[in-house]
């Protein structure tokens, strides 16, 4: 049986991208091709049932992003996403190793606000490792659909073998040789620039961006995405150069061990929590094993979205309406969000004896 707010996809090709990456396609039926409509930059929670895991394994749920444009998955209708393996991972084994064309994935909507904003005329893109997925789609989709518009791509990898979709950015680039400024940055590679070799601190980030945003328009947004590190690093040297920080996007895929959700405030056992979910109001009482809002509200309404449970995705998103909540280190909201009332569920304990969400605002 597919869990709730999950569709059986069928797998239409699995293709080896380097030695632990795959490219997966996804065929999308006629019938839900609204439901996996997206906005490039967006991932899909991916479900793997316990039937398809090593025996003993228990439900997997990650997040995975979409790789290509919205014209291209509406062109071949299928949905394209690309997996790197995580040493010791459940999931990303399982997808890279042994699944093939005709296996069935279980996947949900897409989600995720890490996308290109309306009206981006020049896009740099910072992206490490896997993190090059969702700003594949990005990329693609600004160079195909406005003429004007540019793209500045630095790319991190240990080398040049470990690249994911290399074949598609070089592609991607002959396509837009004077709109799309491509670097590969090896961390353990030597290559002929010094400042293109190494990990790169924030003297490197510094002369890297000076070089390569000399003379170029001004940029309209920035998408860094992949290790925290990097993230953490390239988002300090954006700000720097006086980005707004309104137009600097960030997205991890992995933030560490999250530190614990807070402890309950006095009086918040017992809490009663509503959550408006897909229309429908649902009330729980919080117990004192529920680790988070989110799980209390799954004890009775297993339809509440989740993926990665360790607040990076933003998959649990809700908005307090009214109540409290007390939310440990997350990773996923932007300031905005959070100045609008908006918590991760996963996150979040309730800090008062009365807490009420809106899943669907
Ligand atoms: C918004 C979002 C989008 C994502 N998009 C992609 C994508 O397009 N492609 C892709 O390959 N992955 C992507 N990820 C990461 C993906 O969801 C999984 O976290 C990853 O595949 C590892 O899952 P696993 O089950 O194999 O590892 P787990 O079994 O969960 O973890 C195994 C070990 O690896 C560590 N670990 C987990 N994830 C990572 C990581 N990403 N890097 C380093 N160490 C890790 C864990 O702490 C643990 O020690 C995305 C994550 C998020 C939040
Ligand atoms: S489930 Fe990923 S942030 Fe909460």
């Amino acid at each position: 049986m597919t869990a709730a707010g999950f569709h059986p996809l069928t797998v239409a090709d699995v293709t080896p991208l380097t030695a632990d990456a795959v490219s997966i396609g996804l065929r999308v039926p006629v019938a839900l091709a609204g439901t996996f409509a997206y906005q490039p930059g967006q991932h899909l929670p991916v479900r793997v049932p316990p039937a398809l895991l090593p025996p003993g394994a228990a439900e997997e749920r990650r997040t995975y992003s979409v790789c290509v444009p919205p014209g291209t998955a509406a062109r071949d209708g299928l949905l394209r996403i690309g997996v790197r393996r995580v040493e010791g991972g459940a999931l990303s084994t399982h997808l890279v190793e042994r699944l093939g064309p005709g296996d069935i994935l279980e996947v949900g909507a897409p989600t995720g606000r890490f996308v290109l904003a309306p009206g981006a005329r020049h896009v740099v893109g910072i992206v490490g490792g896997s993190g090059v997925t969702p700003v594949l789609a990005i990329a693609g989709e600004l160079l195909a659909t406005d003429p004007a518009g540019r793209v500045t791509l630095v790319v991190v990898n240990r080398t040049a073998a470990t690249v994911m979709f290399a074949e598609e950015l070089a592609d991607l680039k002959d396509a837009h040789p004077t709109r799309l400024l491509l670097t590969h940055v090896l961390t353990r590679e030597p290559q002929t620039a010094p400042v293109l070799s190494g990990r790169p601190d924030a003297e490197r980030w510094k002369l890297l961006l000076d070089g390569l945003l000399a003379g170029a328009p001004p940029v309209t947004g920035w998408y860094l995405c992949g290790p925290r590190d990097l993230v953490t690093a390239a988002r300090a040297a954006v700000l720097d150069r006086g980005a707004e920080p309104t137009e600097v996007h960030v997205e991890l895929f992995h933030a560490g061990d999250p530190p614990p959700v807070p402890a309950a405030a006095p009086g918040a056992a017992g809490a009663t929590i509503t959550a408006r979910l897909g229309g429908r109001r649902t009330t729980v009482t919080a117990e004192h094993t529920d680790a988070s809002v989110l799980d209390a509200v799954l004890r009775v309404r297993a339809d509440a979205p989740f993926a990665c449970r360790g607040g990076v995705c933003g998959t649990c998103r809700a908005r307090v309406e009214d109540g409290e909540v007390a939310m440990s280190e997350q990773w996923a909201l932007e300031p905005a969000e959070l100045a609008a009332g908006y918590v991760l569920t996963c996150r979040s304990r309730a800090a008062g004896p009365r807490l009420e969400l809106d899943y669907d605002a």
